[in-house]
């Protein structure tokens, strides 16, 4: 447990993305993306809903930022959607889209609120998706084209830069397993969009800094400890170690893909064409660090992956979406980061729990979130000790959203969003996390978050009784 507080300088937060909180799906002149496509087919998403309406962010923007003010949060982690503003992912702009985000940035920047930005979060326009999408190698021209629209609208007032947000789901739950948009499930579609996903990422970078040479830019990946289960797994523990935590690292920082990926490799690069690695072997300004679990691998035969991941036999330690919550995993993956790729400068811009807590009396005890956040912010203090370069982080999620394939089923939240009335009320893990962005101390708001829980208001109202 670290008794230092987090420094002045570091920046705390919150995430979301567009499509999961905006809603307005086809208003003011929004192109179709391949999600809205995706979740409009019958029988896609766990509990049949979509995310056309979402948190209507998109109209109530003006009371979430309020709401982020009064959280105290330094930074705020949004993405902007692609279709919203180049309705058919390349050439006319939309006018309406552009001052959305236009107005979001101001607001927040009233407030005293660092923006920051993500340009891809999984909504490709699906006009693109119609010439191919992330299988197509002149999506990355597409994608710097509009990473220079919104450089050019909001470079005056934005620092912080995220190209991707995950690639390794795009590539694997979107062209390769089909359970995301676009449903596609090919192998070398995948790989495909895993090779075009970096180039994307290496022209927006170019064109970011061509309009705001101060920008640092970075990208956002999954990452995860994998473990194996038994001895005679660590073979395929390691492979997958691999494809989640170096396929979209490894290229950056080496200019070469994993040779640990195993039997992915050779048809990873097949796309590869001469001239591409000088541009996507560049190490970006700072990573962008996605964690929510550890997994445990198996060997079993499914192809390529080859491994089954394992859900723990105690629930105890799952979250709803069935994530186990394993902090030290967390301290663990940031050293194997600061190892393995020299120190580089890390934002945690997703962390968190799903956790479906009933509202009772107005109020919601979202004790169990409470818990993982102080375990997780706690093993990442203990990183910061260790030597990692870690400068913010951002829980996942502001609000409770639309949760990919698992539709409103996953709450994510600080904020309970009642999906009839659109009612947002912050739960007890926003008390918490509003201490925690006062005190900077993670361990000091859970001890005084403790005296405010509902046991220990029973036990002295129980004790009024008694005397
Ligand atoms: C991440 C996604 C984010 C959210 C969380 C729970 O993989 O980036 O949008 O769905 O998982």
């Amino acid at each position: 447990m670290s008794d230092n507080p987090l420094p002045e300088s570091f920046l705390l937060g919150t995430s979301t993305s567009a499509y999961q909180i905006e809603g307005a799906w086809d208003q003011d002149g929004k192109g179709e993306s391949v999600w809205d496509r995706f979740t409009h087919r019958p029988g896609v998403i766990k509990d049949g809903t979509d995310g056309d309406r979402a948190c209507d962010h998109y109209r109530r923007v003006d009371e979430d930022v309020r709401l982020l003010d009064s959280l105290g949060v330094d930074a705020y982690r949004f993405s902007v959607s692609w279709p919203r503003v180049i309705p058919d992912g390349t050439g006319a702009v939309s006018a309406a889209g552009l001052s959305f985000y236009d107005r979001l940035v101001d607001r927040l920047c009233a407030r005293g609120i660092e923006p920051f930005v993500t340009l891809f979060h999984w909504d490709t326009p699906q006009a693109l998706e119609e010439r191919g999408g992330w299988t197509n190698r002149a999506i990355a021209g597409w994608f710097a084209e509009y990473a220079d629209r919104i450089a050019r609208l909001l470079s005056d007032r934005v620092t912080h830069w995220i190209t991707l947000n995950e690639p390794i789901s795009v590539a694997g739950a979107g062209y390769l397993a089909g359970v995301h948009a676009p449903g596609r499930r090919s192998p070398i579609a995948a790989a495909r969009a895993a090779h075009f996903q970096l180039l994307a990422h290496a022209h927006a970078t170019d064109a970011i800094r061509a309009v705001t040479p101060s920008a640092r830019i970075g990208i956002a990946n999954s990452f995860a400890p994998v473990y194996p289960l038994r001895p005679r797994d660590s073979r395929v523990a390691a492979r997958v170690s691999a494809v989640l935590n170096e396929l979209f690292m490894d290229p950056l920082y080496f200019g070469s893909y994993p040779g640990a990926v195993g039997p992915l490799l050779g048809l990873l690069n097949r796309g590869v064409r001469s001239g591409d690695w000088d541009l996507i072997n560049r190490p970006p300004d700072f990573v962008g660090v996605n964690h929510y679990s550890r997994y445990l691998a198996k060997r079993t035969i499914i192809p390529f992956v080859g491994v089954r991941f394992l859900r723990p036999a105690d629930r105890i330690n799952l979250t709803d979406i069935e994530w186990e919550i394993h902090p030290p995993g967390f301290r663990s993956i940031l050293g194997w980061i600061r190892d393995r790729y020299g120190n580089p400068p890390v934002y945690i811009t997703e962390n968190g729990a799903s956790f479906d807590e009933p509202v009772r009396d107005g109020r919601v005890d979202d004790i169990r979130r409470i818990s993982y956040l102080h375990g997780y912010l706690t093993q990442m203090q203990a990183a910061i000790e260790d030597g990692s370069d870690i400068r913010g982080y951002f829980v996942w999620s502001f609000l409770d959203n639309f949760e990919w394939a698992y539709g409103f089923s996953q709450r994510f939240g600080l904020v309970h969003v009642d999906y009839d009335t659109l009612k947002r009320l912050p739960k007890e893990s926003f008390r918490f996390y509003a201490d925690v962005c006062r005190t900077r101390d993670p361990h000091r708001s859970f001890i005084a978050q403790a005296d405010r829980t509902p046991t220990d208001r029973s036990r002295a109202d129980s004790g009024r009784t008694d005397s």
